[in-house]
């Protein structure tokens, strides 16, 4: 069992970022954007990586007609069930409604959310605090657990939120990146349990089942692998179910329990709920005193969630499982379009590998579970990848995210959930025709606009005016 307030002071994983003002290519480049206020900003926030959802949004800004993959999100709303409960609230306006609501959560959403994690995800033991989102979550549990100097592991490539929640309230300083497997882009647990076994072992594991931003699944062996190596190790575990319904091909999403495994759940993709920020804790109750003190940080940052979105999380939790099931079932034509359109990625990795070059496998990944493909791009854009999402918006109408943001430069992320099904189509016919250029122009398309291999940059290029 992990004992609460009792923090250890272990080295840290990577040396603190340099000072960054802006520009340039790379990781780096996602750091800190130039700042001239009178008085100065905290160094953390200077070293975090800056936005990189802003700076794709930035980036379509002005142009009329470009098809983003790039936000993780989905396009169906709420259940209408929700939807109706939000109406009949809002009519009869109670004053509990307007006030602050519990810290943790209204409890009638809290009890049904118990009952959810012991029926649905096999967690006993257990209790819940509702956050503003998994997001927030995330945050309330860094600052709960981890003091300056801890280390902590994000698998490369990571969600970019959560290294920015390292950052922001420390530095870079106590993140540890293990690497995944070049073939799977699964977390490498060898490396995992060599670094838990080691002199060093970090105190809290982060894993995202399935994955943000590669779109691959583990399975339970994995988890439970993880499970075990941590809890040998006296560290905690945070599984971050964001995407637990988004499975694929019959796989199945494995949450897990035990005194050191913290898991994280969201109403936002499944429930189409992005904007009402409803996530929530699912904390051990083995971890004796973790909940008064992820309370405090509760209290100080949303100091309760929102109490009309949490009665839409009600009403979306108990009617709103169909509506779920059908929508994730309709992706079916979007994924497909996606993976299709990354195929120029696999041939060319593929040409790549038969000239001797890095090997074939993993190059495109994902659309196992979550809402994402992953691809590498083709040699020669190692640290292009910003530069080609820029390209593909302007040359091609459509938007990915640049896996720098994700630390893996040369690599991008597609989204399959944003769009409805004609779009997405429309989109999948845009991407490729740009990522078919890009393999056979090599990174001088960057620069001309132009290149080799095939038209219809003309026809993207005018429809993303
Ligand atoms: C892995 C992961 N965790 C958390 C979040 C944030 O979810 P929420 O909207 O509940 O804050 C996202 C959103 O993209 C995500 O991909």
């Amino acid at each position: 069992m992990i004992a609460i307030g009792n923090a250890s002071s272990l080295g840290s994983a990577r040396p603190r970022s340099p000072p960054v003002s802006g520009g340039g290519g790379g990781a780096g480049a996602q750091r800190g954007a130039r700042c001239r206020a009178a008085a100065t900003v905290s160094r953390r926030v200077l070293d975090t990586d800056a936005p990189v959802i802003v700076k794709t949004k930035a980036m379509m800004a002005g142009r009329e007609g470009v098809l983003s993959l790039a936000q993780g999100i989905v396009f169906w709303p709420p259940p209408p069930a929700a939807l109706a409960r939000a109406s009949e609230l809002l009519a009869s306006s109670p004053p509990s409604l307007h006030g602050y609501g519990p810290a943790e959560g209204l409890p009638e959403l809290r009890a049904a959310l118990r009952e959810k994690l012991r029926a649905e995800n096999g967690l006993e033991g257990y209790d819940v605090m509702v956050t503003a989102g998994a997001n927030q979550a995330f945050v309330n549990l860094v600052l709960a657990l981890c003091d300056a100097g801890d280390r902590a592991v994000l698998f490369r490539p990571w969600y970019f939120n959560h290294a920015m929640a390292f950052q922001m309230t420390g530095g870079a300083d106590r993140l540890a990146f293990g690497p995944c497997c070049p073939a799977t882009l699964k977390p490498d647990l060898d490396w995992l349990q060599r670094e838990l076994e080691g002199r060093d072992p970090p105190k809290m594991v982060v894993l995202v089942n399935p994955c943000n931003p590669t779109g691959v699944a583990l399975s339970k062996g994995d988890v439970e692998r993880a499970a075990a190596l941590t809890q040998r190790a006296g560290a905690w575990l945070v599984l971050d179910n964001t995407y637990e319904q988004f499975m694929f091909e019959g796989r199945r999403h494995h949450a897990l329990g035990g005194p050191n495994i913290i898991n994280l759940f969201s109403f936002s993709k499944a429930y189409g709920m992005m904007g009402y920020r409803v996530g929530y804790i699912a904390w051990p109750l083995a971890a004796e005193g973790l909940g008064a003190q992820l309370l405090k940080v509760q209290d100080t940052i949303p100091i309760c969630p929102p109490t009309l979105s949490q009665h839409v999380a009600l009403a979306a939790l108990t009617g709103g499982g169909d509506w779920v099931r059908s929508n994730i079932a309709a992706l079916a034509p979007n994924r497909a379009a996606i993976a299709d359109a990354l195929s120029p990625l696999a041939a060319a990795a593929e040409a790549e590998a038969a000239a001797g070059g890095r090997p074939a496998a993993g190059a495109v990944a994902g659309g196992e579970g979550a809402i994402y493909f992953w691809g590498r791009l083709p040699a020669g854009f190692e640290e292009r990848d910003e530069e080609v999402v820029e390209w593909l918006i302007k040359q091609h109408g459509v938007c990915l995210i640049p896996g720098s943001a994700c630390g893996a430069p040369g690599h991008v992320r597609a989204a399959f959930a944003n769009l409805e099904r004609d779009a997405c189509a429309e989109a999948a016919a845009r991407l490729k025709r740009g990522l078919r250029r890009l393999a056979a122009g090599g990174p001088a398309v960057l620069a001309g606009g132009g290149g080799g291999g095939g038209g219809g940059a003309g026809a993207d290029a005018h429809a993303a005016r």
